[in-house]
């Protein structure tokens, strides 16, 4: 799949792009499927929040065949490859759950901070690409982008272990606030099966669940081959080490996985 030159353009200006409804309900309905699987497992890669939901799940595509073939889908990897000029792997994969009721924070922050000081990556060349499972509201905790906020590059940020189960390099306020002032804030909502994909520097957070709407949305990073990470610390299914290129699935494989799954269902 190939972005448009205004696509591209948009990605450009304001660091971010969505394509609202890009993957189709019987597309999304094998992964919400699986997604329930994953979540309720009880692996080493579900980390949880302190009420015990899940906060997020790493690495499903190393077992589960949905998510794995999500994470080689054309629609997902010929964009990131377009955006870079070069071929892809696979940095960090994951389920963001954002439970009902139970979804916690994530802080303000930019994701290129934690890949260069955790991971060693050396040039904010890889990003995140997303699909949401669920549908997105302006009120269960939408991803909220400060547009153009890549433009700064990498700022100043702090480490917070504290605040949820997540470990991050927060912003502080009166960073956030001036980056605001100047871009404002964005929240792309919608149906299931829209994609989302923003800059490793475009500073974003989320704010809490409260709501009986859960907001799952898959992540991949994904980094330039030639900017593979020099000196990982975080555990191999969290950043991972395996700079193997990847290599898409046709874009019917996803579809025609739901499909035989169904009948085998049906069997
Ligand atoms: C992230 O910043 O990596 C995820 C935030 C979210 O899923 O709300
Ligand atoms: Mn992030």
């Amino acid at each position: 799949m190939k972005l448009t030159d205004a696509q591209v353009a948009q990605f450009h200006k304001e660091g971010w792009l969505f394509l609202p409804e890009l993957f189709t309900p019987e597309e999304i309905e094998i992964l919400r499927d699986e997604s329930a699987a994953v979540l309720g497992s009880n692996r080493q890669e579900i980390w949880r929040e302190k009420s015990g939901a899940p906060r997020t799940a790493f690495a499903a595509h190393t077992y589960n065949e949905a998510f794995s073939i999500l994470g080689r889908h054309p629609r997902m990897i010929e964009p990131v490859e377009q955006m870079f000029g070069e071929k892809v792997y696979m940095h960090q994969y994951k389920i963001n759950a954002k439970a009902k009721f139970d979804g916690d924070v994530w802080q303000w922050h930019q994701d290129y901070a934690t890949w260069m000081r955790d991971d060693g990556m050396p040039e904010p060349r890889a990003m995140n690409i997303s699909v949401f499972l669920d549908e997105v509201y302006p009120f269960n905790g939408a991803l909220m982008l400060v547009p153009r906020s890549q433009k700064h590059g990498n700022i100043n940020a702090g480490h917070d272990t504290s605040t949820t189960a997540y470990p991050l390099w927060t912003l502080d306020n009166a960073t956030v606030e001036k980056l605001v002032a100047e871009g404002g804030i964005v929240a792309p909502i919608g149906k299931p099966g829209g994609m989302l994909m923003f800059h490793g520097n475009l500073v974003h957070g989320s704010a809490g669940n409260i709501t009986p709407y859960s907001r799952r949305i898959v992540y991949l990073t994904l980094n330039a081959v030639s900017n593979a990470i020099k000196k990982p610390t975080r555990a191999e299914w969290i950043a991972h080490q395996d700079f193997t290129p990847i290599t898409a699935v046709a874009d019917d494989a996803l579809l025609q996985y739901a499909r035989q799954h169904k009948k085998h269902a049906a069997e």
